[in-house]
């Protein structure tokens, strides 16, 4: 195993545009263009969006660069950047490399059910408006047995060949090329929906809040939105930090990552709800909202299969740019701490993830009976554990490590290249990393764990 342990040189970002690019790429995916648009539709729209812009301000912009922070300051992944600093702590970015790993593990398959679209979108398959028989199509597909693996697989080969890679040859130029297609496609689609007849009301329903929905529930899904949306509390961006230059501005970067993060959610709400308006659909129409509405919407559009074909890919794009993340958050750890080889460690932890996500999309059918935690399927419980459980956790104790025992003072240090860089907000950015957000955080855990019992 000698090879495998052969020293390596820490590979960098190859620019600044390439690194915001990469981490805007892990940020933007199914969580803006599947979750996003359902999520507002099922609290409330404007008011949801309205929140979520306040949280992404205040909790994703800290958090954001706590993260930065730690991985360019120790050069490290997750565990090693924590164990440089605190000995004790390293256990704490192994919740997050964990909690990334077992989201891949399902993204994955929802990432193979985009891929399985496109394919039917070719075949000119969504020519009906019949909403029962679309879900009928998704529903067979998805609780067939055996072609969401062969579509899981697939989507696995491809996130696995990029992060192979590495960095710069890799996940870089890669998102280079994927992030502004995906923005250019957008705004394309989005053009088409806001000017179908009746699509008005639905920009309203997004944009225009009404304070009497909102309430406890329409917090916590902003705030849960928020964090799988800006790929926190996974080592993800504490790994990306890791491979960024000393003389980047860190406060920067923190802005440019949730700023094209919300752009892209706000793009995504606005090309689905309004044409779901225009349509006559229902808003809170749930998941299925992109797999069972979104074709319907196509078949009533001019041009319709095409740009089914042109949405799908799209966010195949964007789902693709995130799932590299979650794959390399779990290989950097083991060329990082376990001196392995970046290929080998790419090809081992991509097939373990793709046969960890085969009972996933069996819960979709053959095994939907069979419940683990609070009677979810395992699927559901996956999803649960990761997002509901460990990102939280781990976004509360990065909190209170750097706000409580590493000392804003130094991270602040960190991310002014020692004063090189002016930052008003030094002071609120403390206040908040001390006290709001943990206090926030810990909220949000202790609802998850509440429904535990
Ligand atoms: N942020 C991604 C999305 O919105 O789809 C999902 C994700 C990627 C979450 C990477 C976490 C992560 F570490």
């Amino acid at each position: 195993m000698t090879d495998l342990k052969e020293k390596q040189e820490r590979d960098q970002w190859g620019s600044k545009l390439g690194f915001i690019l990469a981490a805007a790429g892990s940020a933007v995916g199914l969580g803006n263009l599947w979750k996003f648009p359902y999520t507002a539709g099922q609290n409330g729209g404007g008011v949801f969006v309205l929140v979520y812009l306040a949280l992404v301000l205040i909790i994703g912009f800290t958090l954001m660069m706590a993260e930065l922070v730690l991985g360019r300051h120790t050069q490290l992944s997750p565990v090693g950047a924590y164990r440089k600093l605190r000995k004790k702590w390293a256990w704490v970015g192994f919740i997050g490399v964990l909690a990334s790993y077992l989201i891949l593990t399902f993204y994955s398959v929802i990432g193979g059910w985009i891929i399985k679209y496109i394919v039917t979108a070719f075949q000119g398959g969504f020519n009906t408006t019949d909403l029962g028989a679309l879900e009928g199509v998704f529903t067979a597909f998805i609780s067939s047995p055996v072609e969401p693996l062969i579509y899981h697989g697939i989507f696995m080969l491809m996130t696995l060949a990029i992060v192979m890679g590495g960095i710069s040859g890799g996940i870089e130029k890669f998102s280079k090329i994927l992030m502004p297609g995906l923005f250019i496609m957008m705004i394309v689609i989005m053009v088409r929906s806001i000017t179908l007849p009746g699509a008005m009301a639905g920009v309203e329903y997004l944009l225009k809040p009404d304070f009497s929905k909102l309430n406890l529930s329409v917090v916590l899904a902003a705030l849960g939105q928020v964090f799988f949306s800006l790929s926190l509390g996974m080592g993800v961006i504490i790994t990306y930090g890791s491979y960024l230059g000393k003389n980047e501005s860190l406060p920067e970067s923190s802005f440019f990552i949730p700023a094209i993060d919300t752009a892209v959610a706000l793009l995504a709400g606005l090309t689905i709800l309004p044409a779901v308006f225009a349509l006559g659909f229902d808003p809170a129409g749930g998941p299925g909202l992109i797999f069972i509405t979104l074709p319907g919407v196509f078949a009533k559009m001019p041009l319709g299969s095409f740009f089914a074909i042109l949405f799908f890919l799209l966010v195949l794009f964007a789902a693709v740019t995130s799932s590299i993340s979650l794959l390399e958050s779990a290989v950097s750890f083991f060329v990082d701490e376990l001196k392995w080889n970046r290929k080998a460690a790419t090809i081992l932890l991509g097939v373990l993830a793709f046969v960890i996500g085969v009972p996933s999309s069996l819960a979709n059918g053959v095994w939907g009976h069979i419940t683990f935690i609070n009677g979810l399927n395992f699927f559901d419980s996956m999803s649960f554990f990761a997002e509901n459980l460990l990102l939280p956790l781990s976004g509360l104790l990065l909190c209170i490590f750097i706000g409580w025992f590493w000392g804003t003072d130094k991270a602040v240090a960190e991310a002014t290249n020692n004063g090189k860089i002016k930052f008003g907000l030094a002071p609120t950015w403390s206040f908040i990393i001390k006290w709001v957000a943990p206090i926030a955080i810990g909220f949000i855990l202790m609802q998850s764990v509440i429904t535990l019992f």
